[in-house]
């Protein structure tokens, strides 16, 4: 009796360990199915094939910087306003009134530091408030 218990302990334990040695045989197996034999099975995407004849090439990154109004005081504007950030910061806001484009240009001096002296500052303003001022701006 004592002998049948030990051997029915044994089998089980070891069908047991059967099992869990043919589950991590079986789950090593599946790991990772990256090889040239399992390209382009669904787990993977498929390479795209390059043709021979296709041209390659880099440029720049295209970036649209909207065009300024034409008149005096455009080139500083655009030289010293697209320092930290494009110059759309201009022409996004709704038209400003002319005493508030002085204060804003004055903001971005002192708050923000833009290293902008004196003459272009004056310069820069007349040009804000002669083109983007509800009065001045043109669609
Ligand atoms: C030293 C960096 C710097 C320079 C140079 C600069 N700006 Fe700015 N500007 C900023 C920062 C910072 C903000 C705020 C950005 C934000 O809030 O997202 C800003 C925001 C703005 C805004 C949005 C409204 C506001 O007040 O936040 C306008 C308009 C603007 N700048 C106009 C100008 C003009 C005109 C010039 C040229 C005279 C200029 N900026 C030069 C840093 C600069």
């Amino acid at each position: 009796m004592r002998l049948a218990r030990r051997h029915i302990r044994l089998l089980l334990g070891g069908t047991f360990a059967m099992v869990l040695i043919a589950g991590l045989v079986y789950a090593q197996a599946q790991r990772g199915k990256y090889g040239s034999t399992t390209l382009g099975q669904l787990a993977q995407p498929a390479p795209p094939t390059l043709t021979p004849d296709s041209v390659y090439q880099v440029s720049a990154y295209p970036l649209y910087p909207p065009n300024l109004a034409e008149g005096e005081g455009r080139l500083e504007t655009q030289s010293y306003c697209s320092l930290c950030h494009s110059t759309r910061y201009i022409t996004m806001q709704a038209p400003l009134p002319a005493a508030t484009w002085e204060t804003e240009v004055g903001k971005m001096r002192k708050m923000f530091g833009a290293p902008i002296p004196d003459a272009p500052a004056a310069v820069i303003v007349k040009y804000l408030q002669a083109h983007y001022t509800p009065e001045t701006r043109k669609p």
